[in-house]
């Protein structure tokens, strides 16, 4: 993994940013609980990356028996101290029989924009390796390029506890990557700075990378919804099975 990635990831900035939106794990939650009854599946889940375990905590207290691998340290220490009744594990989501054997589970969701960090190539290693330990479904939920070219502001400020954050943002049209760059603030001083480029996807180019990697959709929708994804929706939630 790159240097920029790895200090993005371990830094306190992003952690922050992942506690921040721990509230939205619920809600993932109670979509996968109806994912689960709706294709009748086993209560086994593997969330990856399960980054701080906001998604993992509210299904293990739903009763699922939930493992969480990440490549942070920093995060699974986290989600460890978080979730007492789930298994988490420092991995890389690339070769995932490395860390898990030959273990399946009934579903497997790898959300909240958790691709394109590395080279499509990666992205097609973890889409396999998401395949490989499935049963059943693989639930993958992507931030929608079309509509972040589109509406996403060049530069703005959010409050993310405990810094206030500008976030300068530019799409290389090229390599279809999202360039941000962030300070950080707090009492009016700089205290931090994170930059990286993420690949984004338009719907027709992952699933050509589904395809590749032996995953056929079953649902293709609107974040934690059943509404049917269209263009310009925010974020594109697949729902798919080993073809
Ligand atoms: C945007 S967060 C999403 C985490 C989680 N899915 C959620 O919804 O809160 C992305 C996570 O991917 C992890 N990550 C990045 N590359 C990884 C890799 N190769 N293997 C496993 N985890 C990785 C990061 O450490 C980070 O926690």
């Amino acid at each position: 993994m790159s240097d920029e990635w790895i200090k993005v990831f371990e830094s306190d900035f992003y952690v922050r940013e992942m506690i921040k939106v721990w509230d939205e794990g619920e809600k993932w939650a109670s979509w996968i609980d109806e994912v689960v009854n709706k294709f009748k599946l086993g209560k086994k889940i593997l969330d990856v990356p399960c980054g701080v375990g906001r998604v993992a905590y509210f299904l293990a207290k739903r009763g699922y028996d939930v493992t969480g691998i990440d490549i942070s340290e920093r995060m699974i220490a986290m989600a460890k101290s978080n979730i007492q009744n789930g298994k988490f594990v420092v991995g890389d989501m690339r070769r995932l029989n490395e860390i898990v054997g030959n273990e399946k589970y009934d579903l497997v969701i790898n959300i909240y924009n958790s691709l394109g960090y590395y080279t499509e190539e990666d992205d097609l290693k973890v889409l396999e390796s998401l395949r490989n330990v499935t049963k059943k479904i693989v639930v993958i939920n992507l931030d929608n390029r079309d509509y972040i070219i589109y509406n996403r502001p060049n530069e703005y400020y959010t409050f993310i506890p405990p810094y206030l954050v500008y976030s300068k943002v530019e799409f290389e049209q090229e390599t279809s990557r999202l360039k941000i760059h962030r300070k950080y603030y707090m009492d009016n001083k700089e205290v931090g700075e994170i930059s990286y480029a993420q690949r984004l996807y338009s719907i027709h180019e992952i699933l050509a990378l589904l395809k590749k990697a032996g995953l056929t959709p079953i649902e293709i929708l609107s974040g934690y919804s059943w509404k049917k994804f269209s263009i310009m929706d925010p974020e594109m939630t697949i729902i798919a099975t080993p073809s």
